[in-house]
């Protein structure tokens, strides 16, 4: 039997995607469909993604930059979604030193199978203590003593070292309450800039673009 032809190869090491081509069949996106605001939006698209059960839905891209302008990406989890979009961090990482020197930064949701995706870019605060404090003591004791024992961003020799200062730290806590370090964490994006995405057939999208407008938001459909 001969064998069937096979399709060019591409040069070795290169991973080619080209033929990875998914269509987005969704019904789209209107107009009248959207709220006011972004995040009352926002909320009912999460609610659609949660449904979905995906693991994990409050994964995010976050997006931050220094300030000439070099990006650095990385996900986060959203927890609390106000006025704003809330995520808690060591904040002496990378990520917090960038924020400190330039407060603006874009989060993208990737909902994929919901050929879905929304963007928020917006100044930075950090969250008050109070906050940081409720959501430190919400957080299950192995994750509490795992941020104290690492300086988030900071090389290491090896994963035996790391568990060594874990293991440290957990001794030294036993039962005991574990006190967040002051550098451990939490800032609110409140967007001033939010793009709604939802794919369609032929890669002819909807995109929906709010930028705030005095009190309340303009909104404008963007070609995708
Ligand atoms: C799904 C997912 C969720 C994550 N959530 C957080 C988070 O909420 N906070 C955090 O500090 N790092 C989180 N991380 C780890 C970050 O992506 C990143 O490695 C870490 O914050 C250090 O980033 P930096 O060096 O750019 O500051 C998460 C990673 C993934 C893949």
């Amino acid at each position: 039997m001969s064998e069937p032809p096979s399709a060019p190869r591409p040069p070795h090491g290169v991973l080619d995607l080209t033929a990875v081509r998914e269509d987005y069949q969704a019904t789209g996106l209107h107009r009248a469909d959207l709220a006011d605001d972004p995040l009352d939006q926002f909320r009912a698209w999460y609610a659609d993604w949660e449904a979905v059960d995906p693991f994990d839905p409050a994964a995010v891209a976050l997006a931050t930059a220094t300030p000439d302008g070099r990006p650095s990406v990385r996900f986060v989890l959203v927890r609390r979604v106000d006025h704003g979009f809330c995520f808690f961090t060591d904040t002496t990482s990378r990520k917090g030193e960038e924020l400190a020197a330039n407060p603006q930064a874009a989060l993208c949701f990737g909902w994929i199978p919901l050929s879905r995706q929304v963007r928020a870019v917006g100044p930075v605060e950090r969250l008050s203590d109070a906050e940081v404090d409720a959501y430190w003591e919400a957080r299950p004791h192995g994750s509490r003593v795992s941020a104290v024992a690492s300086a988030q961003s900071q090389p290491i020799a090896d994963r035996a070292a790391l568990e060594t200062r874990r293991d440290e730290v957990a001794a030294a806590v036993g039962d005991g309450p574990v006190e967040r370090p002051e550098g451990w964490g939490g800032y609110r994006l409140t967007p001033d800039e939010v793009e709604v995405w939802q794919g369609r057939a032929d890669r002819l999208h909807d995109r929906f673009l709010y930028t705030r407008a005095g009190d309340g938001w303009a909104i404008q459909r963007l070609m995708p």
